[in-house]
């Protein structure tokens, strides 16, 4: 058991300290890899002529931070579990700058209402009494929970009280909270949308739920084949534009997805994401309002104003407010109290319904340029998922493989996603993107497209 320790060049005053330091920088960097078994020390301190002390010192202390494990019998090895572990290598290929945003999940972040959230932040810092800026409460300031519940009644079509709303650190932390507290409520399985946000499923795993796909075709989910499961305590869709197809779900889907719950006395979770955003087609108001009993809400402002303000609110059924702030409480993942108060501000004085029409018209514009370059450039493609929300969806020719669109494309710097379903289709975001540059960008896109097409 060789071991290449080079104690000279490691940092430290002491012997101990240079060896603890060259141990760490070998685990750190993969060098000394999990599993990797250690001479014992009677034997590194004969091969590094140290006294066997200094040895046993530092295996002991990187023993006590994770890093290395001594058992019985195994002698000293590399952690496996817990403790420390090597980053994943870091991936060769540097990726180009990003030379035009296509992504999906960012609205214009040029066009934040900077000057309405400076006034309402120094609104809040002026008159927030200082109890205000003690330890948050863990369900939300009350002012926001609030403004939230008469905006998202007046806009969404919302039944809710304010203490039945759960603030949250961006949609995904709350999600995180929702799946547990339905998890230590005896739920095991709950059913996403096939294809859908990654996002998800993802936090739902991480709180220890199966989780079992069920498609979603052009009016949403497919609510037939989610009646066929059983033992399904949940199900996660996005009714109003759902990511990535750009489904509006249909009246007929909507009742008979409601009607499900009642049946199987479960969980909707409704995932609101992008609603703010309509075109050519009546507001459809959420399904919250048609069963709030049985329909957890999320909502965010990450669309809505910009995703690093990490605002976001889920409504639940009473049941599920005190497991889910106990939670929060003891996670502390309460968002800043004075960016609360000044989101509430910003609802009740109107300036954030004075936003969302800027941008309706901004992105409309937008999308409409979008729709002209695309019939020009890349005539053949069928776009779907225009009449809401942030994004198209580009259905590709089948002989297309979309993997290879999204490499050409990346390779010139557009960043964009795929669907990731048996078809091939990309998802093209068009709101973080200045219109002038609309054009240039779908040129790069086409010739990504075609570049795919052709036979190597
Ligand atoms: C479809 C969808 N749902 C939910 C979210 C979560 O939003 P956030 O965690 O930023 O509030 C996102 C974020 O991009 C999303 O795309």
């Amino acid at each position: 058991m060789e071991l290449h320790l080079d104690l000279r060049h490691a940092l430290g005053t002491t012997l101990r300290a240079r060896l603890e330091n060259a141990l760490r920088d070998g685990i750190r960097t993969g060098l000394l890899a999990p599993g990797t078994r250690l001479p014992t020390s009677r034997a590194l301190c004969a091969q590094l002529g140290v006294s066997r002390g200094v040895v046993v010192d530092a295996y002991a202390q990187l023993t006590a931070e994770g890093y290395l494990s001594a058992r019985q019998g195994a002698g000293t090895t590399v952690a496996t579990k817990g403790g420390w572990r090597p980053p994943a290598p870091v991936r060769a290929a540097v990726q180009p700058a990003v030379r035009h945003d296509l992504s999906p999940f960012v609205p214009a972040l040029a066009a934040f209402p900077r000057g309405a959230w400076r006034a309402a932040l120094n609104r809040a810092l002026r008159t927030a009494p200082d109890d205000r800026l003690g330890l948050p409460d863990s369900t939300g300031m009350p002012e926001l929970r609030q403004a939230l519940a008469g905006y998202l009644a007046r806009s969404r079509g919302v039944r809710t009280a304010p203490d039945q709303i759960v603030v949250c650190n961006g949609l995904r932390q709350g999600l995180g909270l929702l799946w547990s507290a339905l998890s230590a409520d005896g739920t095991q399985r709950i059913a996403v949308e096939d294809p859908g946000w990654g996002g998800m499923a993802q936090t739902a795993v991480d709180a220890g739920l199966d989780v079992v796909p069920v498609p979603v075709d052009r009016h949403g989910l497919v609510v037939e084949q989610l009646a066929a499961l059983d033992d399904v305590g949940a199900v996660a869709v996005a009714p109003a534009h759902q990511y990535p197809t750009g489904a509006v779900m249909s009246p007929a889907r909507r009742a008979a997805l409601v009607a499900w719950a009642h049946d199987h006395d479960a969980l909707i979770v409704e995932d609101d994401y992008d609603a703010e955003y309509r075109y050519d087609r009546e507001p459809i108001g959420a399904i919250q309002g048609l069963a709030p009993q049985h329909i957890a809400y999320g909502g965010s402002a990450s669309k809505s104003l910009a995703p690093g303000l990490r605002l976001a609110w889920l409504v639940v059924p009473p049941q599920y407010v005190a497991s889910m702030t106990a939670l929060q409480r003891r996670r502390g993942g309460m968002p800043a109290a004075l960016e609360q108060l000044a989101l509430a501000d910003l609802i009740e004085r109107g300036e954030l319904d004075r936003h969302l029409r800027r941008q309706r018209r901004r992105y409309r514009r937008q999308r409409d340029a979008l729709l002209l370059a695309l019939s020009e450039h890349l005539p053949s493609v069928e776009v779907e998922g225009e009449a809401a929300g942030l994004f198209v969806v580009l259905r590709l020719p089948a002989e297309v493989s979309e993997p290879q669109v999204l490499e050409y494309a990346r390779a010139v710097g557009l960043a964009l996603d795929g669907v990731g379903a048996a078809e091939p289709a990309i998802v093209v975001g068009y709101a973080n993107l200045a219109e002038a540059a609309i054009g240039s960008a779908v040129d790069a896109l086409a010739a990504s497209v075609r570049a795919a097409a052709t036979p190597d």
